[in-house]
């Protein structure tokens, strides 16, 4: 007994002074317990499931948003997609739409990407859409159309920028030379000091004019040799002035101080599925892995490469089942709407999430105990007490669970709650049943599979 006292309170102490040693190195302003961090990002952790959307006149070449970058287009050739920009068919009502039915909680636009265009009336550039045929701000009216779907809204902001006159050309910018040398006498004017002040400024716009802003996504960082990290954006900095604006706000990890426990709240494994919860310091992080219907982000005419909405399905749930949030991109037409492509995508997933979002929302990697049937993902419900298994191969009338007898009391098809009998194999024998262990449960399954991208089975665990 006195042992289980002592040892309790070594553990106690141990995490404590790992707390404080962790705050030391903290400043002062980025303080945050663990609970409270948690808290911060509770929404988050719930809703797994966002819209990314990545617009702005790169829509009109259709071939990629670093087309800038990937042509070498300079500013004069570049213009000319600057001086015809209008979207007249923009209604960002339908987007909303779309997404709400798509069973996406959050959104997160780029208001301003790498090539420096802006979708909102900035008092600090004229590059922006208020100068463009088209006149008018973009941003605010999305924000209202997606609040008034219970949208939560985020910002993506490029920390690169390939107009801004200060910003130093580097070696991803479309003006760098052959002979890096050259690059000299281009940034000798160049000033990022000035450009800090400017990214300040814009910031300070994004976070005060469009009310609660829920999520950050700042991108994005390249240290080394004629790169740049978070010396040259002075990320503390920054990110001192995000926390004073929206103290709430989550923010990505793309400022170059994963080297910190504070400052980022979530990795972004970007067009990849990791193999396991990313883990950082010994310790699972908060991840939303941002992902494209096609592989670029900004609207690609000739891209061929679309994923299916069985694929899209797979890739949410997989997601989840690792205990992460996906951040699902549409890159809208010049024209302002999204393509039939993407569209179908959505009301693909809409049609999936309306059934089964259960298994989606507030949910989890399933614990240890739960072992993953053949062919399956788990996604757990924690508070709810509800484990889902999402049979990816529909298999013929059987789905073993393994060490599942006593887990759980009830079992269902999520899509149209019918009841799932099943069996504790404890009499082996016979020639119409498969021998299983004392500890398996067998669930008897429709021959014919439901009629879902993905079937989810509930349990209501014990
Ligand atoms: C990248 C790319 C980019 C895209 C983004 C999305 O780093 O530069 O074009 O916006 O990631 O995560």
């Amino acid at each position: 007994m006195m042992k289980k006292v002592w040892f309790t309170g070594l553990m106690i102490w141990i995490s404590a002074m790992t707390f404080l040693k962790a705050q030391q190195n903290t400043p002062a302003w980025a303080v945050e317990t663990p609970a409270q961090k948690q808290e911060r990002m509770a929404w988050w952790t719930h809703d797994r499931f966002g819209m990314f959307i990545h617009w702005g006149i790169y829509a009109m070449p259709a071939r990629h948003e670093w087309v800038k970058r990937n042509e070498r287009i300079s500013d004069e050739d570049y213009q000319k997609y600057f001086e015809r920009f209008d979207p007249d068919l923009y209604n960002p009502r339908e987007w909303a739409a779309k997404a709400r039915a798509a069973g996406m909680k959050y959104v997160v636009v780029t208001a301003k990407h790498h090539d420096g265009f802006c979708l909102w009336d900035s008092k600090v550039t004229d590059y922006k859409v208020t100068n463009t045929p088209y006149g008018k701000d973009l941003i605010a009216p999305l924000v209202e159309a997606f609040r008034a779907e219970g949208i939560r809204i985020g910002f993506y902001y490029s920390l690169i920028d390939w107009h801004h006159p200060d910003f130093p050309i580097d070696r991803i910018h479309p003006a760098w030379p052959d002979n890096p040398e050259a690059a000299k006498a281009i940034n000798a004017n160049r000033s990022m000091e000035r450009y800090r002040t400017y990214m300040k400024a814009q910031l300070t716009e994004l976070l005060t004019r469009f009310g609660r802003i829920d999520e950050l996504f700042l991108d994005f960082s390249y240290p080394g040799e004629n790169g740049k990290g978070h010396l040259e954006w002075n990320s503390e900095d920054l990110l001192k002035l995000i926390r004073s604006l929206q103290p709430h706000v989550v923010v990505d990890n793309r400022m170059d101080l994963d080297h910190t426990d504070w400052g980022w709240d979530f990795a972004t494994p970007e067009q990849f599925m990791p193999q396991e919860w990313p883990i950082v310091r010994g310790k699972r992080v908060p991840w939303e892995t941002c992902q494209t219907f096609s592989g670029s982000w900004g609207y690609y005419r000739d891209e061929y490469s679309w994923k299916s909405v069985h694929q899209l399905v797979v890739m949410l749930i997989e997601t989840v089942s690792k205990g992460g949030n996906l951040l699902l991109n549409v890159g809208p037409t010049a024209r302002g709407v999204f393509d039939d492509r993407a569209i179908e995508r959505l009301d693909g997933l809409a049609e999936w999430m309306k059934f089964h979002s259960r298994s989606i929302y507030g949910c989890t990697q399933a614990p240890e105990e739960f072992a993953v049937p053949q062919n399956c993902f788990l996604t757990y419900n924690a508070e709810k007490k509800r484990l889902y298994i999402h049979v990816l191969e529909w298999p013929f009338k059987s789905l073993h669970l393994m060490g599942y007898k006593g887990k759980f009391k009830y079992a269902q098809l999520l899509n149209d709650a019918s009841e799932i009998q099943y069996t504790i194999n404890t009499t082996p024998g016979g020639h119409t049943t498969e021998n299983s262990g004392a500890n398996d449960v067998i669930l008897s399954l429709p021959v014919q599979r439901p009629d879902a991208e993905v079937p989810v089975i509930e349990l209501f665990l014990e």
